[in-house]
């Protein structure tokens, strides 16, 4: 390895036992104060039913030191958004300021009851009202909810707005026979899956060889008159525009079904396209992708839901609205108003509203990340983010072409696709070259993702990388493509730099290891890590 290219230092890596390993009988992480009450037989507090007899429920016996620097070495380990480029495909993992995270943790906000009243909350619904106010013009959509609590919610509940429209439209009886959803083979699994729970029956469109949605395909999906709708990704999952987006709604409008964008891919578009404008109906962004929630890891997520005035009478209800009149004998503490005298107040009086898809208004500490992203960029920062994002991804496209196979000729939106046709011919594929780029201190890309690729490798570099990077990131690419042919073992045996080399990922995903139990877990691991 060339080690100009590789962002990989020397660095202490202790041979770390597990926590229970380092056990030692005695030891302890804390001191407690001389008994000073009768000592009570543990039967007495404790019925015998519930009382465990493995002693202590085979806790670790560790000292304060043992647990923090145990805990402080394997953090190291870690990979994470703030240590380097983190490309993977489809997940939007950008750098997000940390002011961000601050306004999230202001104190007002941030331990502000779920059910305070109106009046105690105007603040935090004033957030809120903003925010929706921002989305609704970065989406040309203004009809909002930021009830939904991640991207495939978010999908739902589009979809049952579409649902409950049809059947206002139509009448019960006919609508029934509108229950398809059509859903390109390119598409996230689970815009299927939210399609599905909403009562729809899913078809798939066809991609042409150029990686769009083929049209003659949806015409034909789009004959049979059942067609309730689409939920088209755009860009799709391959990275790429759908450049017919104005012929596609005005075909599935046309055969009176409605469309769903799936604008998890929002961070390609913000600030220079607006969904709207093309003639989507509805739409749900995700907060934790593009608006500074860090996406993956667990937390929460939001997805905000974006749709035509049409439809906002489907919408979740509560809303939060503003209601510009002081004097309203129902209006909260007059001490609490804006300067214009208007007031925040939650909706419920939408009768054909959906319902509640989420306890209290949404996930909130997202809400206030994503506010505080939209004003410290500001409309022109969004645009410039977005530019970048797209800038990036078409660079790394550019210097990877003469190395890897680019399955799809259009220049790419926010990430870009290639596959391992070439290393292939040496054997050496994909999830070998995903495992080699750790060895140059890379976090992998995405791989085997979208489906419809075989041998997928989708690289989203986001805004938040620089250049000295992205020449980084590429030339590591370019030196595992020529290790592929000059020494394909070295690559079929990455990584080589980690403290465990390659996993059987099939055995781990099969026979997964969870709990630790004294007796068996060194031989298990070991098996696991030796095969
Ligand atoms: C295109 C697309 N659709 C749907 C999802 C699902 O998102 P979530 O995990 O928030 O439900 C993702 C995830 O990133 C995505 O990229």
């Amino acid at each position: 390895m060339d080690s100009n290219i590789s962002k990989v230092t020397a660095h202490i890596s202790h041979n770390e036992a597990l926590i229970f390993e380092r056990s030692r009988p005695g030891r302890a992480g804390f001191m407690l104060p001389p008994l000073d009450v009768p000592e009570s037989a543990l039967t007495e507090i404790i019925p015998a039913q519930f009382q465990r007899e493995d002693d202590l429920a085979g806790m670790p016996e560790v000292s304060e030191v043992d647990v923090i620097r145990h805990f402080t070495r394997i953090s190291t380990w870690n990979y994470s958004i703030d240590l380097g480029l983190y490309p993977l495909g489809s997940c939007t993992m950008k750098y997000n300021s940390r002011l961000n995270e601050k306004v999230a943790r202001i104190a007002g906000f941030a331990n502000l009851h779920p059910l305070a009243s109106e009046a105690e909350a105007q603040g935090a619904l004033e957030v809120i009202y903003e925010l929706q106010q921002h989305l609704a013009e970065i989406t040309g959509l203004p009809g909002i909810s930021l009830q939904p609590a991640a991207c495939a919610h978010g999908e739902m509940t589009g979809v049952m707005i579409i649902r409950a429209f049809i059947d206002a439209r139509d009448g019960k009886e006919q609508s029934a026979n509108r229950r398809t959803m059509l859903i390109p083979d390119s598409a996230h699994g689970t815009n299927p899956a939210s399609a599905h729970l909403s009562g729809f029956t899913v078809k798939t469109i066809r991609s042409t060889a150029e990686g769009l949605t083929d049209l003659d395909h949806l015409r034909e999906l789009c004959s049979h008159g059942d067609v309730a709708g689409l939920m088209l990704t755009n860009p799709n999952t391959l990275g790429l525009f759908e450049r017919n987006i104005q012929e596609i709604c005005r075909i599935v409008h046309d055969a009176g079904g409605l469309v769903y964008m799936d604008g998890a891919n929002m961070n390609a578009l913000v600030g220079v396209a607006r969904p709207g404008d093309m003639g989507v109906d509805v739409i749900h962004l995700n907060l934790h992708k593009t608006f500074s929630t860090p996406h993956g890891g667990g937390g929460p997520g939001s997805g905000p839901c974006c749709c035509t005035k049409e439809l906002a009478p489907f919408l979740p209800v509560p809303r939060v609205v503003r209601v510009a009149s002081a004097t309203d004998a129902s209006t909260p503490d007059s001490r609490l108003q804006t300067p214009d005298s208007s007031v925040f107040r939650l909706d419920f009086d939408f009768p054909q509203s959906i319902g509640r898809v989420k306890a209290f208004l949404g996930n909130y500490g997202m809400m206030l990340r994503a506010l505080a992203y939209v004003l410290t960029h500001g409309y022109d920062g969004l645009r410039e983010a977005t530019e970048a994002a797209v800038l990036n991804a078409r660079y790394i496209a550019h210097g990877l072409i003469s190395d890897y196979e680019k399955p799809f000729e259009a220049a790419p939106m926010h990430e870009v696709v290639f596959t391992d046709k070439r290393q292939a011919r040496k054997g050496v594929h994909t999830l070998d070259i995903a495992k080699r780029l750790i060895d140059y201190g890379f976090h992998p890309m995405t791989i085997y993702f979208p489906l419809i690729v075989s041998g997928a490798m989708l690289i989203e570099p986001t805004e938040s990388v620089g250049r000295q990077e992205l020449d980084q990131f590429i030339e590591a690419m370019r030196s595992i493509a020529r290790e592929a042919i000059e020494d394909p073992e070295l690559v079929l045996n990455a990584p080589h730099t980690t403290r465990i080399g390659r996993l059987d990922e099939a055995a781990a995903a099969r026979k997964p290891v969870l709990r630790w139990k004294p007796a068996q877990v060194d031989s298990e691991l070991r098996t696991i890590a030796s095969v």
